[in-house]
């Protein structure tokens, strides 16, 4: 993991800049995945309902004009993909998160917020024709075509303007679409493409983000999002 958190000396990391964790496939393996609670908290329980409790890692959470909403896409194979060891329920846990998702925009602050930006580790777009959807025993997904039909429509429904990936190490940009609110920005990463950052902030009537090349210290791309129509 490459760490972008500048913590000022005497103080804490966190204190002025929200950080929250999107789990990705790779933490769902290995001996180190049972300490991953040391490394950041799961979200608290008080934060959701009983028939939640298990939702540990979602979030949505207000950040000025801004809400940001965290989904876990689970692992990159189906749950009968013999690298499970018949161990994963990926699909019950992704179904259980879109009642989740349903509910958050009940929630007032989340329902009036004028950008709403959700995080997910594996796109929920098809990124190419043909890319793996996570349904197949060879390889490993590309895109999470289950949690695209789960998630999506209610992404949709509410007006949410923006969905931001990883998973690919390869930077892409997939804008809205009929029937579709909201674009996708995948970031880049080792391997493939140059290392990014995304930064997002409310300027002048939209939400404009950012992509950055770490690598090279320049900013590659410049989105702007109206702000939703809230009723
Ligand atoms: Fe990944």
């Amino acid at each position: 993991m490459r760490c972008y958190l500048a913590v000022p000396e005497n103080d804490g990391y966190g204190a002025d800049t929200l950080i929250a964790l999107n789990r990705g496939n790779h933490d769902f393996r290995g001996n180190a995945v049972k300490r991953l609670g040391e490394v950041m908290m799961p979200r608290l329980a008080s934060e959701r309902k009983l028939r939640d409790i298990a939702l540990d890692r979602n979030f949505a959470i207000r950040m000025g004009e801004i809400a940001l909403i965290g989904l876990d896409t689970g692992e990159d194979k189906p749950d009968n993909h013999p690298a499970n060891g018949g161990m994963s329920q990926f699909t019950a846990y992704r179904k259980a998160q879109a009642l989740w998702l349903k509910d958050q925009f009940e929630r007032r602050e989340i329902a009036d917020a004028p950008y709403i930006v959700a995080f997910t580790h594996i796109p929920i777009l098809e990124v190419w024709p043909g890319a793996n959807p996570g349904t197949l025993l060879e390889d490993y997904a590309a895109w999470q075509k289950e949690c695209a039909e789960l998630w999506g429509p209610i992404l949709t429904e509410h007006g949410v303007q923006l969905v931001l990936s990883g998973h690919l190490h390869c930077y892409k940009y997939h804008p809205a679409a009929e029937g579709r609110s909201w674009a996708t920005i995948i970031g880049g990463g080792p391997g493939r493409n140059f290392q990014t950052l995304v930064e997002g902030k409310v300027d002048d009537g939209s939400l404009l983000v950012r992509v950055h090349n770490t690598d090279e210290g320049v900013v590659v791309a410049e989105h702007r999002f109206p702000p939703r129509s809230v009723s």
